[in-house]
């Protein structure tokens, strides 16, 4: 199994940026490619501060900062990807989408590159049967923020290899993260738990059992999480939670997994959370957070 050298992350929001970030760190070259400009200057802002706490707790010195930084090219041509050992793709949770660009990424990356998605619950069996490779083609999904989270969750499509599941998980590895396996089941192991969740407190939220606060407080210090799952769905975005449930319902066919119509809602009026500056809760009069 030949070691990855170099990583090539598709999507330059909060989550490919932080990848990306995870690569440079490890001493990986990476291409961060986004077709918005706007999106990558945000991402390399959001890149160089993160790095910027891990130097002030210590954890990173200040030439490691500058090393990780100068290892890290952003571009919006997706030709720059060719030589990539290692593709990770973070775009919008839209399969038709993410299958137009597994297309592509097949035509343009050398015949050995892995291909990964950091989908958060689209199946990976079908956004391979895009490529002519779905041997090399896996779910990698990192949860967010990911420079400081530690584990990754990896799916095999039904036709994975082990090379790619061991090529994966060494890389994951290599970022000091803690690595669980899910077959390709809607909502993988995460999400399929964490989306139940969230969406039951919207139930609790939209049929008046509670107000929001006191769902946060009963769930952040009645079981030691830190959000609650409130503020949990609005970091994540809205969307994304609305995106994963319906993922839920639909493959899993139970009507347990339907989506409250206080998340729709929400959804529907464009509150999609910290992201846009308000979601549940309104972060409009707050200092924006990198
Ligand atoms: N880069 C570097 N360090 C960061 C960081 C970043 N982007 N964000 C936070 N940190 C560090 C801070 O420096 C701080 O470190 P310290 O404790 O050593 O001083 C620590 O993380 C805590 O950060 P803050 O004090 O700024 O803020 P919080 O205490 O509010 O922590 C949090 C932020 C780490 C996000 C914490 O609230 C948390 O763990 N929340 C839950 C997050 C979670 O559940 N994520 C998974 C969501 S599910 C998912 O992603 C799947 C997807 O498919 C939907």
């Amino acid at each position: 199994m030949a070691e990855t050298k170099s990583l090539a992350v598709v999507g330059g929001g909060q989550m490919g940026s932080g990848i990306a970030q995870l690569g440079a760190m490890h001493g990986l070259h990476v291409w961060l490619l986004d077709t918005d400009s706007a999106a990558l200057s945000r991402a390399t802002k959001s890149i160089s501060s993160s790095l910027q706490r891990f130097v002030s707790k210590g954890q990173l010195s200040q030439a490691a900062r500058t090393e990780a930084l100068k290892r890290l090219k952003c571009t919006s041509n997706i030709e720059d990807l060719r030589s990539a050992d290692f593709v990770v793709e973070a775009i919008v949770e839209s399969e038709d989408v993410k299958k137009k660009l597994f297309i592509e990424l097949d035509k343009i990356t050398k015949s050995s590159a892995i291909l990964a998605s950091n989908t958060s619950s689209i199946s990976i069996t079908r956004l391979a049967t895009a490529t002519s490779r779905p041997r090399q083609v896996i779910g990698m999904h990192f949860m967010n923020p990911p420079p400081v989270m530690k584990l990754v969750e990896i799916i095999r499509g039904a036709d994975t290899s082990d090379e790619t599941y061991h090529a994966t998980k060494a890389l994951a590895e290599r970022f000091r993260k803690t690595v669980i396996c899910s077959q390709d089941y809607s909502g993988f192991i995460v999400n399929r738990i964490l989306m139940p969740m969230i969406n039951e407190a919207f139930i609790t939220l939209y049929t008046g059992v509670a107000t929001k606060e006191d769902i946060d407080t009963g769930m952040k210090l009645g079981t030691n999480h830190p959000m609650g799952p409130l503020e949990l769905a609005d970091f994540i975005g809205l969307d994304v939670c609305l995106s994963i449930m319906r993922v839920l319902h639909t493959g899993l066919g139970d009507s347990k997994y339907a989506p409250c119509p206080l998340l729709v809602q929400y959804v529907d009026a464009g509150r999609v959370g910290r992201k846009c500056g308000i979601g549940v809760y309104d972060y409009r009069k707050q200092s924006p957070r990198l």
